[in-house]
């Protein structure tokens, strides 16, 4: 038995792989291994010699394998080490962030405008671009024969005549994402939901697709006042300004009531737009209290939940941030105007370190 125990220990020491460790390990202490041979001439044994064999061949069995477990774990930790030597790379070494091509200003902007709802507390939200006409208008209460219908230039899929399924658009405006998330989540809710929209509509403040940011924010006792404290801390965070004015102005949505479209006080002196002074004032969004109906299309109970939406046109916000004149080059894939209005793709936008550099 010291034999084994030195044949086997001295096998389990020389192994240089897992591979050849498990060949020993059939060998010594498999179904059909040294040991268990051993283990099947006991029963040859008297009682005695059983009773002292026995124990000691069980010792042996577990010595192997607890020798196999240890040189297992070590061959483990050896080709770690290999491996953490071979894959080294000094993570100081400055990027070659060029090559990587650049954020685009939608894309930029859209990540800061989520960061700061997101330190508000707001969840992002997503719904389809083919949206059926029910989330898209009647859910938002404008049913088929309102004004707004025709309002937004809608683009319809196709159908097929004889096609009963219900008809799809290419969403309007991201006020559906509202319907879906409540839908989902039910109240209290608190959302933003960037995304394309699509509309009939070419000019130089125009493009058939653009891009929108809703937000939304139900509870027991969301007010106008709530309404007013966020957007106000959205635009300080967002220009980068101490601070900043809004004027809300009386306004009509079929899905808020009471609504309002927002102005915000700036500057145009010398062509260059200043935030937060001057005379001016420039219309950033429209918003309102989400109309009861629209909750209860949602299946919200609007006896018990009341609260704010909002909408604003990301490619907009994105021109007078970054002082960009033609809405139409964001969407031409021109490379001299990308690399000069993209982004960083190594700076992503954080609320302690700087939303844009
Ligand atoms: N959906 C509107 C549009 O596309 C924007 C809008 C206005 C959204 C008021 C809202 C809102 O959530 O409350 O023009």
């Amino acid at each position: 038995m010291d034999d084994l125990r030195q044949k086997y220990l001295d096998l389990v020491a020389g192994a240089a792989d897992e591979a050849t460790l498990e060949d020993i390990r059939l060998q010594a202490v498999g179904k059909k291994g040294e040991v268990a041979l051993a283990m099947r001439e006991l029963g040859k044994m008297t009682p005695e010699e059983r009773q002292v064999q026995g124990p000691k061949l069980n010792a042996l069995k577990d010595e192997i394998n607890s020798a196999l477990a240890a040189k297992k774990a070590a061959l483990g930790d050896a080709a770690l080490d290999e491996r953490l030597r071979g894959e080294w790379l000094d993570v100081t070494l400055p990027a070659r962030d060029r090559r990587m091509g650049s954020i685009h200003p939608v894309s930029q902007v859209t990540e800061e405008v989520t960061t700061i709802f997101a330190d508000m507390g707001f969840a992002v939200a997503e719904g389809p671009q083919i949206e059926d006409d029910w989330h898209n208008f009647d859910a938002l209460n404008i049913p088929p024969h309102h004004p707004a219908r025709q309002e937004h230039d809608t683009f319809f899929m196709h159908r097929d005549p004889g096609d009963n399924r219900p008809p799809h658009v290419l969403r309007t405006h991201t006020s559906p994402v509202q319907i879906r998330a409540m839908q989902k989540q039910g109240a209290p809710i608190r959302v933003i939901a960037p995304g394309r929209v699509y509309r009939s509509d070419y000019d130089q403040t125009h493009t058939p697709m653009f891009h929108q940011v809703e937000g939304l924010a139900i509870d027991r006792d969301i007010s106008m006042a709530n309404l007013k404290w966020t957007l106000e801390e959205f635009c300080r965070a967002y220009f980068e300004v101490d601070e900043v004015e809004l004027r809300f102005r009386a306004s009509h949505f079929p899905f808020t009531e009471p609504s309002a479209e927002v102005d915000l006080r700036c500057s145009w002196e010398g062509g260059q737009l200043k935030v937060g002074q001057g005379d001016d004032w420039m219309e950033i969004l429209g918003s309102g209290m989400v109309h009861p109906k629209v909750l209860e299309s949602a299946g919200v109970d609007p006896t018990q939940w009341q609260g704010f939406a909002f909408g604003m046109g990301i490619d907009r916000i994105a021109m007078l941030k970054y002082g960009i004149p033609d809405l139409r080059a964001f969407f031409d894939s021109d490379l001299r105007w990308l690399r000069h209005y993209g982004f960083s793709a190594l700076d992503m936008p954080t609320m302690r370190g700087g939303l844009s550099r």
